[in-house]
């Protein structure tokens, strides 16, 4: 994990909690219309991967099991995992890629409804993602995966002084790259291919060269459309289009998308397929059905996306007619740590990951609520041009007084706690019915997010491993773990 060069320990802020009156005087429990339709309060619960769906991406016992546990707690807004909007393998990862899923899709909705006694409206967060390959074992990058090219052959000519590899053949060259030391093999490859060998393969948006890679922007306005159109179907309240972290769509808005065509480049261009993916997903699903977005306040990386371009982003998001905007943070490759030869690379080891799911071994700001300036420019800036889209701020959200501050002074319009309800998907009913001594408090230090890293299953170290005698406990595949936080017993 990425550590600050002089980290400071924080302990969780002290909580007040408020009696259930002074709860239902607040900003948090005011409702809010969001396009089309009210939520009962400002409370929400982003997209959390669970790992939890079957390994041909439909939902289980398991899923519709983690919604009713979060429904349960009432949050005004539930938003289900980052769904993949191909029909493609990606493991056990949720899809909504064909019709095929619509049953399944709509049963998790039913549960939600049930669950929540109709209290929480859902969304679905649709995402498309570009190829990851796993690092792969040095032998088998220079047997298999490296193309070799005259680039190859002049580059060891002038490594070595000889000048036989110019008319070498392939194999000759596989086997002496193979053995060669590393100052050799760095003389010898281009960045993108010393990136393959180092961290594993990973497409980007620039990859022109590849046809599936240019004809994106004639591509995903369709798939996303089609998708937003199953999950109207599926009976959601709405669709969140994934536009942050390390995926397609965030990969198109970045500062570093230099595509030489029109969605490339200038900030104009770089938004055109976001916009164009908008209006195809709201002229399938009309007027009256919530489409938001999820997008980052700053990608924390080298030559990214700063709060300008956010803002700039989030006042067109606005214009173009997104029903709420949620902001994140960070979660890039470009900056992740080196896997493990036969891992893939994961976006939340960097400084940019550390930014995106804050922990309390931070720099003297802290992890809570540290997003907050950014996603106030945003708003402030969004509401400066005449619009009012909801705006949505997470990271490190834990105490009752820090989301309702956050929303008395104007600085965001709903408050998400991801990691928080995680650790205690009652917090918005312990809340609101003046019981908010009894929350179990999330200590942000990512037990969770190392078990999404793994890929496995995600639980809370606050309770998968108590009341382990309760009946009908549903366990892990570890069998160590119960997968849900107990009851609540009031
Ligand atoms: C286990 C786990 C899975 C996550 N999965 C997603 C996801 O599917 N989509 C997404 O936009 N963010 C995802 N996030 C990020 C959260 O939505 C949230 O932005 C982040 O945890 C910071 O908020 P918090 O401090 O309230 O936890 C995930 C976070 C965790 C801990
Ligand atoms: S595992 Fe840790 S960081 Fe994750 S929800 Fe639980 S207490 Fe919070």
């Amino acid at each position: 994990m990425w550590k600050f060069a002089s980290p400071i320990r924080h302990q969780i802020p002290e909580a007040h909690w408020p009696s259930a009156e002074e709860a239902a005087q607040s900003q948090l429990f005011k409702p809010i219309r969001l396009g089309p339709l009210m939520l009962e309060a400002r409370t929400w619960v982003p997209a959390m991967v669970p790992w939890r769906a079957t390994e041909d991406g439909f939902v289980t016992q398991a899923n519709l099991d983690w919604y009713r546990r979060f429904a349960a707690g009432q949050p005004a807004a539930l938003v289900v995992e980052a769904t993949g909007i191909r029909d493609i393998p990606s493991g056990p990862l949720l899809r909504i890629g064909h019709d095929r899923f619509i049953p399944g899709l709509r049963k998790l909705v039913d549960t939600v409804r049930e669950a929540s006694g109709g209290h929480t409206k859902l969304f679905i967060q649709v995402i498309d993602f570009l190829t990851v390959k796993r690092r792969p074992e040095r032998e088998k990058y220079f047997e298999r995966f490296l193309r070799i090219t005259d680039r190859h052959r002049k580059a060891l000519v002038e490594n070595t002084g000889d000048s036989h590899w110019l008319n070498a053949d392939d194999e000759e060259l596989r086997a002496f790259l193979k053995e060669a030391p590393d100052e050799t093999v760095y003389s010898v490859l281009d960045e993108r291919e010393l990136e393959s060998l180092r961290f594993g393969y990973r497409e980007r948006v620039m990859d022109t060269h590849l046809s599936q890679i240019r004809e994106l922007p004639e591509v995903l306005p369709g798939i996303f459309a089609n998708a937003a159109e199953r999950a109207r179907e599926a009976g959601f309240d709405g669709v969140e289009l994934h536009y942050a972290h390390a995926y397609t769509m965030a990969g198109f808005l970045s500062a570093l998308n230099n595509r030489n065509d029109r969605y490339g480049g200038a900030r104009e261009n770089r938004v055109r397929l976001p916009l164009e993916v908008y209006s195809a997903v709201r002229e399938r699903v009309g007027r009256d059905y919530v489409v938001g977005v999820r997008f980052l306040a700053d990608e924390v990386i080298e030559g990214g996306n700063r709060i300008a371009d956010a803002v700039y982003f989030g006042v067109e998001f606005a214009k173009a007619g997104f029903d709420f905007l949620s902001i994140s943070k960070g979660g890039k490759f470009e900056d992740a740590q080196q896997p493990k030869v036969g891992q893939a690379v994961y976006p939340y080891t960097g400084q940019s990951g550390y930014e995106c799911m804050p922990t309390t071994l931070s720099d003297e700001i802290g992890p809570f609520g540290r997003n907050v300036p950014l996603v106030a420019a945003i708003k402030r800036a969004v509401n400066a041009v005449g619009f009012a889209t909801p705006v949505i701020a997470t990271g490190g959200i834990t105490t009752f007084e820090q989301a309702d501050g956050i929303l008395e002074r104007g600085e965001a319009d709903i408050v998400g706690l991801a990691r928080q309800a995680l650790a205690d998907p009652d917090w918005f009913l312990k809340v609101k019915l003046g019981r908010g001594e009894q929350i179990r408090r999330c200590t942000y230090t990512n037990y969770c997010e190392a078990l999404d890293q793994a890929h496995r299953q995600v639980t809370c170290k606050l309770w998968d491993r108590v009341e382990l005698d309760e009946p009908e406990i549903a366990w892990a595949d570890d069998g160590r773990r119960r997968l849900l936080a107990p009851k609540w017993k009031r």
